[in-house]
């Protein structure tokens, strides 16, 4: 992909005082539950932007990689409501924000189905989900997938995978819970392999922004062309980042930022301006609830700054 960078426009203004008013904040810390993501560089700050007429523009650390991490639960979501269709999913992963967090023990006790599918529960029904469907093939899928959605060729940091296989003990107890509920289908060990892989897909901020103006496309890439989601499964995973993505966060970013977005343990953040933008974030440095500290105030800026919220 070679970015498409014009003239200074109002977004690249905005994003240049959203970068410098961020810049100098430290707070926050590395997400260290995974050793090997605690290995990264603290102060890398950068923010993309992809519109959807092909329009790209980056500040600061846009072509750092890192873990995409939970924001692969999105996609990976988008995936699975295009291949099983909508009732299938949603009979194994409910669609309501959970109020918890990312990695909480809890299923909704009406249906005993994960409550939604941005929380780990959730997240790993879906890899489940994919992992039946597409048996040993099932990882290929989503690494094709993603990277049509950023336009380029993702690989997986074979490093911090096998840091989250080998310690991920709170997710493999989560599946089999889900396996002794009923939720989880697939091999419990199918399933959390796929999560692990998915989590492990490298990065960089522009990647999420032209992920983002991907599905801002409803579902076309705008710099390749390329038919990379269908609408309808577009719609409804927008709908979820919408109430979950920042799980326990949620309701305070729809308040205040009020576009659909992901976050994940990475430092990153993929944000949808519906119809218009990708936007994408990366800084490492966690808040309590596991988002980005720069990242989150890059979105407010932007959003206000630009009247991005929805409302
Ligand atoms: O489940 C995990 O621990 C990670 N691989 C992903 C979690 C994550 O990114 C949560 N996001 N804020």
């Amino acid at each position: 992909m070679s970015p498409n960078t014009g003239p200074a426009s109002g977004l690249e203004t905005a994003a240049r005082a959203a970068f410098e008013r961020a810049r100098d904040d430290q707070s926050g810390e590395l997400a260290t539950y995974i050793p090997e993501l605690a290995r990264v560089v603290p102060d890398r700050f950068g923010i993309a932007l992809a519109g959807v007429d092909g329009h790209v523009l980056g500040v600061g650390d846009v072509e750092v990689p890192f873990t995409i991490q939970s924001i692969s639960k999105a996609l990976a979501y988008c995936i699975a409501l295009e291949a099983l269709g909508r009732d299938k999913v949603l009979a194994h992963v409910g669609v309501e924000p959970s109020g918890d967090a990312f990695n909480a023990i809890v299923f909704d006790a009406l249906s005993n189905r994960p409550f939604n599918p941005m929380v780990n529960a959730g997240a790993i029904t879906v890899s489940g989900l994919l992992a039946e469907a597409f048996g040993a093939e099932a990882f290929d899928v989503v690494l094709d997938r993603f990277s049509a959605a950023a336009g380029r060729r993702l690989v997986m940091d074979e490093t911090v995978f096998r840091s989250e296989a080998q310690t991920g003990h709170r997710n493999r107890g989560i599946a089999h819970l889900l396996k002794c509920a009923g939720a989880l289908g697939a091999d419990v060990d199918d399933a959390v392999d796929l999560y692990f892989r998915q989590c492990s897909i490298l990065v960089t901020a522009t990647d999420l922004a032209v992920m983002g103006a991907t599905l801002a496309n409803i579902g076309e890439n705008p710099l390749t062309g390329s038919a990379v989601f269908a609408v309808e499964a577009v719609r409804n995973t927008l709908s979820v980042m919408f109430t979950c993505g920042m799980y326990d966060f949620a309701g305070n970013w729809a308040f205040d930022v009020g576009v659909p977005a992901k976050s994940g343990v990475g430092g990153g953040i993929l944000g949808v301006v519906n119809r218009q933008l990708g936007i994408g974030t990366y800084s490492p440095r966690l808040d309590a609830k596991g988002n980005s500290v720069r990242g989150i105030a890059a979105f407010r800026d932007l959003t206000e700054e630009m009247g991005l919220h929805v409302f």
